[in-house]
């Protein structure tokens, strides 16, 4: 089903046409950032944007993993959140990738049809220009997922998408890469070894604490620069600044 409730039609997905999510507002009450622009959890995901910012003083484009040890730990609704945090400070343009082959979720919580994306894109079936959509929201722009591959590692570690991210660094000041759980996929921890840094997207009171440090040594020893954590949980949104209580 997609997330309007219409069963897709049959055979390869559509290419993207980049303005048909324009006009389509965002309806999910998870993304505070919509929905309640002046909530706790919308100022808690500014403070996490001021964070990183002040991580990256020359304003340089960036790109950031959002992983998460296990499933469910809310990682694609802070990248949405977050890039639409990032997207209010005057000039700056923000790409989300669902680079979630296994269960992509960027569409849906964004109540948008699904279209071509990332995986026909490192397949050279369709273009940047037919893969990117803009969104509802100004300067904040999104490569969905798309047809979920066999191979996600392969095509998830491959020059291509080291290349991709170089290419989207060009056109992007920050580039948000919504990832499967890190802890029984690789592939969070391949595009950490390729990115800028890596956000860990921890649910408070869930995930014990020896499993999400497990986690942040594993993406480090790949090669990830861990930037923080984004805690999640309930009604609990905080970012914490690399060095700050470690
Ligand atoms: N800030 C929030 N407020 C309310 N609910 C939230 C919030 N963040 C996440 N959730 C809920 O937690 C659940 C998981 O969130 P999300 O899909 O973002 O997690 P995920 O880490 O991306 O999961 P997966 O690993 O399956 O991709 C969803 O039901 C979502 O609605
Ligand atoms: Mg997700």
């Amino acid at each position: 089903m997609s997330a309007s409730g219409q069963i897709p039609p049959a055979g390869p997905l559509q290419p993207a046409d980049p303005d048909e999510a324009r006009v389509v507002p965002i309806r999910r009450e998870e993304i505070a950032m919509a929905l309640a622009p002046r909530s706790r959890i919308a100022e808690q995901f500014r403070a996490l944007r001021n964070s990183i910012q002040a991580l990256n003083p020359d304003g340089a484009p960036r790109s950031i993993v959002m992983a998460s040890a296990v499933r469910g730990e809310g990682k694609s609704v802070a990248t949405i959140n977050l890039a639409l945090a990032l997207a209010e400070v005057p000039g700056t343009h923000v790409l989300m990738i669902d680079a979630d082959l296994h269960a992509p979720a960027l569409e849906d919580y964004l109540g948008l049809p699904h279209r071509a994306g990332l995986s026909e894109l490192l397949g050279g079936r369709v273009g940047m220009d037919r893969a990117i959509r803009t969104t509802s929201v100004p300067n904040v722009s999104l490569l969905a997922a798309g047809e979920l591959p066999v191979n996600s590692t392969e095509l998830i570690g491959s020059d291509r998408m080291r290349t991709l991210i170089g290419a989207c660094k060009q056109r992007y000041s920050y580039i948000l890469i919504d990832t499967p759980e890190a802890l029984t996929i690789s592939d969070a921890a391949l595009l950490g070894s390729v990115s800028d840094g890596v956000l860990m997207v921890v649910r408070l009171g869930s995930t014990p604490r020896h499993v999400v440090e497990q986690t942040y040594n594993m993406l480090e020893n790949m090669g990830g620069n861990v930037l923080g954590t984004c805690l999640t949980g309930g009604s609990v949104v905080e970012g914490k600044s690399k060095y700050a209580g470690r």
